[in-house]
């Protein structure tokens, strides 16, 4: 069976993903029964678009080449928002848009689009989510369409699969992660000695710093994911304004070093609980022991743990992978779409 995706964003993720089509395309018809077409593919200055389905590799060299994607031999510049979507026909979209915690567009009008003309959509730009939450999740129920969105909140730790599958039936009491990589690494690279801003470059060079790092640094997209998955697990509705937020700027040296000593590391913690008053969560610098879940992690790695009843605490954590930020995002990205297209009952039966 064909699918054809509209992917809006050709930044790291975007390419990532026409990458991962290129390596894994065949791999997956063969096991899933299921062709991932790119039917149209939008950056800032245009777009490309083939029902047929664009080809990965060629779609790479005019982005490297000519920094878009609309000087492809199928490109139209200046090609966006409704005129795009009308023209790629897709089934599903992916929304991969740079993130912008302001007005979260272009994406949300790019899933809005999306969910009238009839579209599932998997999202890795975190801004309609941390905005617009519950909106967007009941737009897409009332119209049978499904919105998945596990790559916007750390990826690649499953966060949101355990909870919606391995924790149901029991109680969620809280949860505490390292959700945002660009942090973990600048505190990993300070505690080895390193300069914060040196921190700051090794994680833009391995592709999982925010275009705008002070996004990262300031805190702003470990609340925008502690407030998705606590949206997701304990049905809130918070907003990223509604968590509370310190950033790793005012982390020193010597509190690392001095932390180090006492047999503890300095992470920042995003953390939310369900409480008497309803769901509250934040995102601070804390010292967890060296041999706790979260304090035993290194460089951009990250985790989760959830404290449950009557299951204890169930975490999940994932060690860096080596490849880029933008290629294993854009695997959780598949995963979504893969997950998607199996409930639909659009894939074979397979083995994973
Ligand atoms: N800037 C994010 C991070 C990318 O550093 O974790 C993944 O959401």
């Amino acid at each position: 069976l064909d699918i054809r995706l509209a992917l809006t964003g050709f930044g790291n993720v975007g390419q990532g993903l026409a990458t991962l089509l290129d390596r894994y395309g065949d791999t997956y018809l063969k096991r899933y029964g299921v062709a991932l077409r790119l039917s149209g593919v939008a950056d800032r200055a245009g777009a490309a678009v083939s029902l047929a389905g664009l080809d990965p590799v060629s779609l790479l060299e005019a982005k490297e080449q000519a920094g878009t994607v609309s000087a492809h031999s199928s490109g139209v510049p200046g090609l966006h928002g409704s005129d795009f979507l009308d023209r790629a026909q897709a089934h599903i979209l992916v929304e991969a848009a740079s993130t912008n915690f302001d007005d979260a567009e272009p994406g949300w009008s790019y899933v809005c689009g999306a969910l009238e003309r009839k579209m599932d959509v998997v999202l890795a730009s975190k801004g309609s989510l941390a905005l617009h939450f519950r909106e967007l999740m009941e737009n897409a129920s009332r119209r049978g369409l499904q919105v998945q969105y596990s790559a916007t909140v750390g990826a690649p730790v499953p966060s949101l699969q355990i909870a919606d599958r391995a924790l149901i039936g029991s109680e969620i009491l809280a949860f505490e992660g390292i959700l945002n990589g660009t942090t973990h690494q600048v505190l990993t690279a300070m505690t080895q000695g390193s300069s914060y801003d040196e921190g700051v470059r090794q994680a833009q060079e391995m592709g999982i710093a925010e275009t705008d790092p002070t996004l990262d640094v300031d805190g702003w997209d470990a609340a925008a994911k502690v407030a998705i998955v606590a949206n997701s697990v304990f049905g809130a509705d918070l907003r990223i304004g509604d968590v509370d937020r310190v950033g790793i700027r005012g982390v020193t040296a010597a509190e690392l070093a001095q932390a180090r000593e006492s047999g503890e590391a300095i992470k920042l913690i995003a953390r939310a609980e369900r409480t008497e008053a309803g769901v509250t969560a934040w995102v601070r610098p804390e010292r967890r022991p060296l041999d706790d879940p979260l304090g035993r992690l290194r460089g951009d790695a990250m985790g989760i743990v959830f404290f449950t009843r009557p299951l204890g605490a169930i975490a999940a954590t994932v060690d860096p992978s080596g490849e880029s930020g933008g290629i294993s995002t854009a695997m959780t990205v598949l995963r979504d779409v893969l997950n998607l297209a199996r409930d639909r009952g659009w894939t074979e039966p397979h083995q994973t």
